[in-house]
Protein backbone atom coordinates (compact mmCIF):
# COMPACT_ATOMS: atom_id res chain seq x y z
CA UNK A 1 0.00 0.00 0.00
CA UNK A 2 1.43 3.15 -0.82
CA UNK A 3 2.32 5.65 2.23
CA UNK A 4 0.33 8.65 3.02
CA UNK A 5 1.53 11.46 3.25
CA UNK A 6 2.33 12.61 6.61
CA UNK A 7 2.62 17.16 6.61
CA UNK A 8 5.95 18.47 6.26
CA UNK A 9 7.65 17.91 9.73
CA UNK A 10 7.50 13.94 9.27
CA UNK A 11 8.18 14.09 6.28
CA UNK A 12 11.74 16.35 6.80
CA UNK A 13 12.43 16.32 9.91
CA UNK A 14 15.94 15.70 9.66
CA UNK A 15 16.13 19.44 7.58
CA UNK A 16 14.33 21.21 10.80
CA UNK A 17 16.64 22.98 13.62
CA UNK A 18 14.48 21.06 16.06
CA UNK A 19 14.62 17.28 17.83
CA UNK A 20 12.21 14.52 18.15
CA UNK A 21 11.12 16.36 21.70
CA UNK A 22 9.26 18.87 19.80
CA UNK A 23 5.68 16.65 18.54
CA UNK A 24 4.35 17.57 15.22
CA UNK A 25 0.83 19.46 15.17
CA UNK A 26 -0.18 19.01 11.64
CA UNK A 27 -3.32 18.96 9.34
CA UNK A 28 -1.04 16.40 6.83
CA UNK A 29 0.22 19.90 4.92
CA UNK A 30 2.54 19.82 2.31
CA UNK A 31 2.92 16.82 -0.26
CA UNK A 32 1.35 19.59 -3.13
CA UNK A 33 0.92 18.95 -6.81
CA UNK A 34 3.59 20.02 -9.07
CA UNK A 35 1.27 20.08 -12.23
CA UNK A 36 3.27 20.83 -15.94
CA UNK A 37 1.97 23.49 -17.75
CA UNK A 38 1.34 22.61 -21.29
CA UNK A 39 0.33 26.47 -21.95
CA UNK A 40 2.69 28.57 -20.20
CA UNK A 41 5.46 25.98 -21.45
CA UNK A 42 4.80 26.98 -25.09
CA UNK A 43 4.76 30.81 -24.49
CA UNK A 44 7.81 30.72 -22.78
CA UNK A 45 9.14 27.79 -24.73
CA UNK A 46 10.76 25.90 -21.89
CA UNK A 47 9.14 23.93 -19.24
CA UNK A 48 6.61 24.99 -16.83
CA UNK A 49 5.23 23.26 -13.20
CA UNK A 50 3.12 24.58 -11.52
CA UNK A 51 3.37 24.30 -7.47
CA UNK A 52 -0.26 24.67 -6.37
CA UNK A 53 -0.53 25.46 -2.81
CA UNK A 54 -3.81 25.69 -2.16
CA UNK A 55 -3.97 22.38 -1.73
CA UNK A 56 -3.20 23.03 1.39
CA UNK A 57 -5.07 22.22 4.35
CA UNK A 58 -6.43 25.54 5.01
CA UNK A 59 -5.84 26.59 1.25
CA UNK A 60 -2.54 27.86 1.30
CA UNK A 61 0.84 27.81 1.79
CA UNK A 62 0.87 29.62 5.20
CA UNK A 63 0.37 25.77 6.62
CA UNK A 64 3.68 24.71 6.20
CA UNK A 65 5.08 27.48 8.06
CA UNK A 66 2.19 26.86 10.66
CA UNK A 67 2.94 23.27 11.67
CA UNK A 68 6.41 24.01 12.86
CA UNK A 69 5.65 27.52 14.46
CA UNK A 70 2.47 25.96 16.30
CA UNK A 71 4.67 22.79 16.84
CA UNK A 72 7.88 24.53 18.66
CA UNK A 73 5.49 27.00 20.34
CA UNK A 74 3.54 24.46 22.41
CA UNK A 75 7.09 22.53 22.92
CA UNK A 76 7.90 25.88 24.46
CA UNK A 77 4.67 25.76 26.60
CA UNK A 78 2.94 28.62 25.07
CA UNK A 79 -0.80 28.89 25.71
CA UNK A 80 -1.58 31.50 23.47
CA UNK A 81 -0.47 33.06 19.92
CA UNK A 82 -0.79 35.93 17.77
CA UNK A 83 -0.35 36.93 14.14
CA UNK A 84 -1.09 40.36 12.24
CA UNK A 85 -2.59 38.74 8.77
CA UNK A 86 -3.59 39.77 5.44
CA UNK A 87 -5.84 36.91 5.88
CA UNK A 88 -3.78 33.47 5.17
CA UNK A 89 -2.15 33.61 7.96
CA UNK A 90 -4.72 33.71 10.09
CA UNK A 91 -6.81 31.14 8.48
CA UNK A 92 -3.63 28.90 9.28
CA UNK A 93 -2.65 29.97 12.42
CA UNK A 94 -6.28 29.91 13.82
CA UNK A 95 -6.81 25.82 12.62
CA UNK A 96 -3.35 24.92 14.12
CA UNK A 97 -3.90 26.58 16.85
CA UNK A 98 -7.41 25.00 17.37
CA UNK A 99 -5.80 21.04 16.59
CA UNK A 100 -2.93 22.25 19.31
CA UNK A 101 -5.41 24.16 22.50
CA UNK A 102 -3.73 27.73 21.86
CA UNK A 103 -5.11 30.47 22.08
CA UNK A 104 -5.27 32.55 18.88
CA UNK A 105 -5.23 36.10 18.43
CA UNK A 106 -5.49 37.47 15.26
CA UNK A 107 -4.73 41.33 14.10
CA UNK A 108 -6.39 42.38 11.00
CA UNK A 109 -5.76 45.45 8.84
CA UNK A 110 -9.40 47.45 8.39
CA UNK A 111 -11.36 46.25 5.54
CA UNK A 112 -9.89 44.74 2.88
CA UNK A 113 -9.38 40.96 4.06
CA UNK A 114 -11.49 38.59 1.73
CA UNK A 115 -14.16 36.88 3.07
CA UNK A 116 -13.31 33.00 3.06
CA UNK A 117 -10.07 34.19 4.94
CA UNK A 118 -12.31 35.94 7.51
CA UNK A 119 -14.94 32.60 7.76
CA UNK A 120 -11.93 30.19 8.05
CA UNK A 121 -11.00 32.46 11.52
CA UNK A 122 -13.83 32.79 12.48
CA UNK A 123 -14.63 29.22 12.11
CA UNK A 124 -11.42 28.01 14.23
CA UNK A 125 -12.58 30.34 16.94
CA UNK A 126 -10.02 32.87 16.79
CA UNK A 127 -10.69 36.34 18.63
CA UNK A 128 -10.14 38.97 15.52
CA UNK A 129 -8.79 42.02 16.17
CA UNK A 130 -9.54 44.24 13.32
CA UNK A 131 -6.99 47.44 13.11
CA UNK A 132 -7.37 50.92 12.15
CA UNK A 133 -4.51 50.71 9.88
CA UNK A 134 -2.57 48.77 7.38
CA UNK A 135 -1.03 45.36 7.79
CA UNK A 136 2.43 47.23 8.65
CA UNK A 137 0.38 48.80 11.84
CA UNK A 138 -0.53 44.95 12.66
CA UNK A 139 2.60 43.70 12.35
CA UNK A 140 4.36 46.33 14.64
CA UNK A 141 1.23 45.76 17.35
CA UNK A 142 1.78 42.03 17.10
CA UNK A 143 5.57 42.31 18.01
CA UNK A 144 4.56 44.65 20.58
CA UNK A 145 2.12 41.96 22.41
CA UNK A 146 4.59 39.39 21.99
CA UNK A 147 7.35 41.45 23.64
CA UNK A 148 5.14 42.65 26.44
CA UNK A 149 2.90 39.89 27.25
CA UNK A 150 2.72 36.13 27.49
CA UNK A 151 1.94 35.15 23.72
CA UNK A 152 4.17 33.53 20.59
CA UNK A 153 4.54 35.44 17.52
CA UNK A 154 3.79 33.31 14.56
CA UNK A 155 4.24 35.70 11.41
CA UNK A 156 7.27 35.04 9.34
CA UNK A 157 9.47 37.10 11.20
CA UNK A 158 9.51 33.82 13.40
CA UNK A 159 12.44 31.77 12.12
CA UNK A 160 9.87 28.41 12.62
CA UNK A 161 7.83 29.87 9.84
CA UNK A 162 11.04 29.48 7.13
CA UNK A 163 11.84 26.29 8.46
CA UNK A 164 8.70 24.80 7.19
CA UNK A 165 7.93 26.69 4.42
CA UNK A 166 11.24 25.96 2.71
CA UNK A 167 9.79 22.46 2.24
CA UNK A 168 8.07 23.51 -0.76
CA UNK A 169 12.04 24.07 -2.38
CA UNK A 170 12.43 20.43 -1.17
CA UNK A 171 8.92 19.17 -2.83
CA UNK A 172 9.97 20.47 -6.04
CA UNK A 173 13.41 18.87 -6.28
CA UNK A 174 12.55 16.00 -5.22
CA UNK A 175 9.77 15.23 -7.61
CA UNK A 176 11.65 17.22 -10.56
CA UNK A 177 15.26 15.75 -9.64
CA UNK A 178 16.96 18.46 -9.77
CA UNK A 179 16.42 22.24 -9.00
CA UNK A 180 14.69 24.26 -11.53
CA UNK A 181 16.75 26.82 -13.98
CA UNK A 182 14.10 29.74 -12.45
CA UNK A 183 11.91 29.62 -9.30
CA UNK A 184 9.32 32.59 -9.93
CA UNK A 185 6.72 33.34 -6.84
CA UNK A 186 4.69 36.46 -5.46
CA UNK A 187 6.19 38.63 -2.96
CA UNK A 188 4.37 40.43 0.03
CA UNK A 189 5.85 40.38 3.46
CA UNK A 190 8.86 37.74 1.89
CA UNK A 191 8.82 35.56 3.91
CA UNK A 192 8.36 32.81 1.32
CA UNK A 193 10.80 34.15 -1.35
CA UNK A 194 13.35 33.95 1.62
CA UNK A 195 12.31 30.06 2.47
CA UNK A 196 12.34 28.69 -0.57
CA UNK A 197 15.73 30.40 -1.70
CA UNK A 198 16.85 28.50 2.05
CA UNK A 199 15.30 25.43 1.06
CA UNK A 200 17.13 25.27 -2.52
CA UNK A 201 20.54 26.71 -0.71
CA UNK A 202 20.21 23.51 1.56
CA UNK A 203 19.35 20.95 -0.48
CA UNK A 204 22.67 22.33 -3.14
CA UNK A 205 24.85 22.65 -0.37
CA UNK A 206 24.31 19.38 0.84
CA UNK A 207 24.53 17.51 -2.27
CA UNK A 208 21.07 17.07 -2.96
CA UNK A 209 20.62 19.49 -5.85
CA UNK A 210 23.32 20.02 -7.89
CA UNK A 211 22.43 23.51 -8.58
CA UNK A 212 19.99 26.77 -7.63
CA UNK A 213 17.63 27.98 -9.47
CA UNK A 214 17.35 32.14 -10.07
CA UNK A 215 14.61 33.45 -8.03
CA UNK A 216 11.95 35.52 -9.61
CA UNK A 217 9.44 37.52 -7.16
CA UNK A 218 6.59 39.84 -8.40
CA UNK A 219 4.86 42.20 -6.28
CA UNK A 220 1.64 44.34 -6.93
CA UNK A 221 2.41 47.55 -8.16
CA UNK A 222 0.54 49.58 -6.10
CA UNK A 223 2.41 47.73 -3.49
CA UNK A 224 5.77 47.55 -4.49
CA UNK A 225 8.61 48.61 -1.66
CA UNK A 226 11.31 46.42 -2.71
CA UNK A 227 10.92 47.05 -6.61
CA UNK A 228 10.95 51.30 -5.50
CA UNK A 229 13.53 50.79 -2.77
CA UNK A 230 11.03 52.74 -0.25
CA UNK A 231 8.38 51.88 2.17
CA UNK A 232 5.18 52.10 0.49
CA UNK A 233 2.81 54.07 3.43
CA UNK A 234 -0.36 53.32 1.74
CA UNK A 235 -0.06 50.00 0.02
CA UNK A 236 -3.08 49.67 -2.56
CA UNK A 237 -3.54 46.01 -5.11
CA UNK A 238 -6.72 44.03 -5.85
CA UNK A 239 -4.74 41.22 -4.27
CA UNK A 240 -5.27 42.09 -0.77
CA UNK A 241 -2.59 39.45 0.61
CA UNK A 242 -0.20 41.00 -0.97
CA UNK A 243 -0.95 44.45 -0.04
CA UNK A 244 2.02 45.49 2.18
CA UNK A 245 4.23 48.41 1.85
CA UNK A 246 6.98 47.55 4.36
CA UNK A 247 8.09 43.96 4.30
CA UNK A 248 9.50 42.44 7.48
CA UNK A 249 11.62 40.42 5.08
CA UNK A 250 13.14 42.87 2.98
CA UNK A 251 16.43 42.19 3.22
CA UNK A 252 16.33 38.57 2.70
CA UNK A 253 14.38 38.90 -0.06
CA UNK A 254 17.34 40.82 -1.63
CA UNK A 255 19.56 38.94 -0.74
CA UNK A 256 17.59 35.97 -2.15
CA UNK A 257 17.11 37.92 -5.38
CA UNK A 258 21.17 38.73 -5.50
CA UNK A 259 22.45 35.85 -4.76
CA UNK A 260 20.58 33.62 -7.45
CA UNK A 261 21.31 36.33 -9.67
CA UNK A 262 17.57 36.33 -9.94
CA UNK A 263 14.70 39.97 -10.02
CA UNK A 264 12.09 41.04 -7.81
CA UNK A 265 9.21 43.03 -10.15
CA UNK A 266 6.19 44.45 -9.70
CA UNK A 267 2.84 43.62 -12.29
CA UNK A 268 -0.55 45.91 -12.23
CA UNK A 269 -3.93 44.67 -10.85
CA UNK A 270 -4.88 44.07 -14.68
CA UNK A 271 -1.83 41.86 -15.15
CA UNK A 272 -2.56 39.99 -11.83
CA UNK A 273 -6.18 39.76 -12.83
CA UNK A 274 -5.77 38.44 -16.16
CA UNK A 275 -3.46 35.66 -15.37
CA UNK A 276 -5.71 34.58 -12.72
CA UNK A 277 -8.37 34.11 -15.23
CA UNK A 278 -6.08 32.48 -17.79
CA UNK A 279 -4.23 30.14 -15.74
CA UNK A 280 -8.07 28.80 -14.65
CA UNK A 281 -9.36 28.85 -18.05
CA UNK A 282 -6.38 27.11 -19.52
CA UNK A 283 -4.89 24.93 -17.02
CA UNK A 284 -8.26 24.48 -14.58
CA UNK A 285 -6.12 25.98 -11.40
CA UNK A 286 -8.00 28.89 -9.61
CA UNK A 287 -5.98 30.81 -7.48
CA UNK A 288 -6.54 34.25 -6.17
CA UNK A 289 -5.82 36.92 -6.93
CA UNK A 290 -2.41 37.39 -4.69
CA UNK A 291 -1.41 34.34 -5.99
CA UNK A 292 -1.21 35.10 -9.77
CA UNK A 293 1.68 37.67 -9.48
CA UNK A 294 3.71 35.20 -10.40
CA UNK A 295 2.00 34.18 -13.51
CA UNK A 296 1.59 37.51 -14.62
CA UNK A 297 5.07 38.63 -14.62
CA UNK A 298 6.22 35.43 -16.04
CA UNK A 299 3.86 36.44 -19.13
CA UNK A 300 5.16 39.90 -19.23
CA UNK A 301 8.99 38.45 -18.68
CA UNK A 302 8.45 36.46 -21.65
CA UNK A 303 6.51 38.76 -24.28
CA UNK A 304 9.15 41.42 -23.30
CA UNK A 305 11.75 38.67 -24.62
CA UNK A 306 13.18 38.21 -21.06
CA UNK A 307 12.91 34.54 -20.79
CA UNK A 308 15.44 32.75 -22.54
CA UNK A 309 13.90 29.50 -24.04
CA UNK A 310 14.18 25.44 -22.86
CA UNK A 311 14.85 26.58 -19.04
CA UNK A 312 12.59 24.61 -16.16
CA UNK A 313 10.79 26.51 -14.63
CA UNK A 314 8.77 26.06 -11.48
CA UNK A 315 6.22 28.95 -10.17
CA UNK A 316 4.37 29.01 -6.95
CA UNK A 317 0.80 29.50 -6.64
CA UNK A 318 0.55 30.46 -3.44
CA UNK A 319 -3.59 30.23 -2.02
CA UNK A 320 -6.54 29.06 -3.31
CA UNK A 321 -8.81 30.52 -5.16
CA UNK A 322 -12.23 30.35 -2.94
CA UNK A 323 -10.76 31.99 -0.52
CA UNK A 324 -11.68 35.57 -2.75
CA UNK A 325 -14.72 35.25 -5.02
CA UNK A 326 -15.38 38.44 -4.64
CA UNK A 327 -12.99 40.54 -6.46
CA UNK A 328 -12.97 38.18 -9.27
CA UNK A 329 -16.48 37.78 -10.20
CA UNK A 330 -17.02 42.03 -9.91
CA UNK A 331 -15.09 41.77 -12.99
CA UNK A 332 -17.33 38.66 -14.78
CA UNK A 333 -20.93 40.46 -14.80
CA UNK A 334 -23.52 37.47 -15.49
CA UNK A 335 -22.88 34.23 -14.06
CA UNK A 336 -25.58 32.70 -15.82
CA UNK A 337 -25.55 32.66 -20.15
CA UNK A 338 -29.08 31.09 -20.44
CA UNK A 339 -31.81 29.91 -18.62
CA UNK A 340 -34.04 27.87 -20.36
CA UNK A 341 -36.43 25.12 -19.64
CA UNK A 342 -35.64 21.58 -18.40
CA UNK A 343 -35.51 20.40 -22.04
CA UNK A 344 -32.74 18.29 -23.99
CA UNK A 345 -33.39 19.92 -27.08
CA UNK A 346 -32.97 23.45 -25.75
CA UNK A 347 -30.33 22.60 -23.59
CA UNK A 348 -28.44 21.11 -26.52
CA UNK A 349 -29.88 24.53 -28.44
CA UNK A 350 -28.22 26.63 -25.92
CA UNK A 351 -25.28 24.63 -25.85
CA UNK A 352 -24.38 25.29 -29.34
CA UNK A 353 -24.67 21.75 -29.76
CA UNK A 354 -27.22 22.17 -32.68
N1 LIG B 1 0.30 34.90 -1.65
C1 LIG B 1 -0.65 34.78 -0.71
C2 LIG B 1 -1.92 34.12 -1.09
C3 LIG B 1 -0.44 35.31 0.58
O1 LIG B 1 -1.40 35.20 1.51
C4 LIG B 1 0.78 35.96 0.87
C5 LIG B 1 1.03 36.54 2.18
C6 LIG B 1 1.75 36.02 -0.15
C7 LIG B 1 1.48 35.49 -1.39
C8 LIG B 1 3.07 36.65 0.05
O2 LIG B 1 3.92 35.87 0.84
O3 LIG B 1 4.32 37.49 2.63
O4 LIG B 1 5.73 35.46 2.40
O5 LIG B 1 5.90 37.31 0.75
N2 LIG B 1 0.13 36.62 3.08
C9 LIG B 1 0.39 37.08 4.46
C10 LIG B 1 -0.83 36.85 5.33
C11 LIG B 1 0.98 38.41 4.57
O6 LIG B 1 -1.00 37.55 6.32
O7 LIG B 1 -1.61 35.95 5.03
P1 LIG B 1 5.04 36.58 1.71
Amino acid sequence: MAQPWRGVIPEYREWMPFGSDVAAVTLGEGGTPLVHSAWLSEIVRGDVFVKVEGDNPTGSFKDRGMTTAISVAVAQGAKAVVCASTGNTSASMTAYAARAGLTPIVLVPHGRIAAGKMAQAVMHGADIIQVRGNFDDCLDLSRGLAKEYPVALVNSVNPMRIEGQKTASFEIVDVLGRAPDLHVLPVGNAGNITAYWKGFVEYHEAGVAPSRPKMWGFQAAGSAPIVLGRVVPDPDTVATAIRIGNPASWTLAENARDESGGRIDSVTDEQILAAQRQLGAHEGIFVEPASAAGVAGLLAAAEAGQVEPGLTITITVTGHGLKDIDTPMSRVGSIVDTAIDADVDAAAEAAGLR
